[in-house]
């Protein structure tokens, strides 16, 4: 099995496309922004997600930049990972530095693991030394993940576990 992690790009194509189609539009939290749109919607998102993600402050007021990553498996697309350069006091609440979201027909064969340790090396890239992430306490797989990558839980409120690698 080849693994190997991937900078988003315009070019991206139908691979990536129907992938997202698989990803719910909200899992425990993961947004996946193409779930149910046509591939021309898809592409005009690819276009705006790859200039946001050049900019260096705050984007539209509000939103921070961000690089998305696909993981691939023997050349499949498997993996949808975002990584958020800085935070705000909002995304210190919900969000943090790294979301990602493994394709349901792949999961629970140690891909999610591999996955966050391959988007951590790439947030180092990114000069994103320290990552928040923030975690529904229901979600067990992805707190099991972000401790077996060196996680440490900062604090654990009513709804949520606050991990930083
Ligand atoms: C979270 C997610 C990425 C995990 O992907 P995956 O490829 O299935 O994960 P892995 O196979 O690498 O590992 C899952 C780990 O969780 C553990 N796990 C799975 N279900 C569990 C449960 N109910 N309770 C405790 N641990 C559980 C597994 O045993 C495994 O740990 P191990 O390697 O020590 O045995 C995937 O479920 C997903 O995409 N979920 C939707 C999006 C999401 O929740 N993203 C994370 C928040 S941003």
């Amino acid at each position: 099995m080849s693994l190997e992690i991937r900078k988003f790009s315009m070019r991206d194509g139908r691979d990536i496309y129907e992938m997202l189609q698989e990803m719910p539009a909200d899992e425990n939290g993961f947004i996946n922004p193409v779930s149910g749109k046509t591939f021309e919607e898809y592409q005009e998102w690819l276009k705006k997600a790859v200039e946001s993600s050049n900019q260096a402050g705050v984007v539209d007021g509000w939103r921070v930049p961000e690089t998305i990553f696909w993981l691939y498996e023997d050349g499949k697309p498997v993996g949808f990972g975002k990584i958020r350069h800085f935070l705000t006091d909002a995304l210190c609440e919900r969000g943090g530095n790294v979301g990602y979201a493994i394709r349901p027909g792949a999961r629970n064969r140690g891909l999610g693991k591999r996955f966050l340790s391959l988007l951590i090396d790439e947030g180092h890239k990114l000069g994103v030394d320290r990552m928040l992430l923030t975690v529904q306490n229901k979600n067990k797989p992805s707190i099991c993940i972000a401790l077996a990558n060196g996680g440490k839980i900062e604090k654990v409120t009513a709804d949520r576990h606050y991990i930083w690698i």
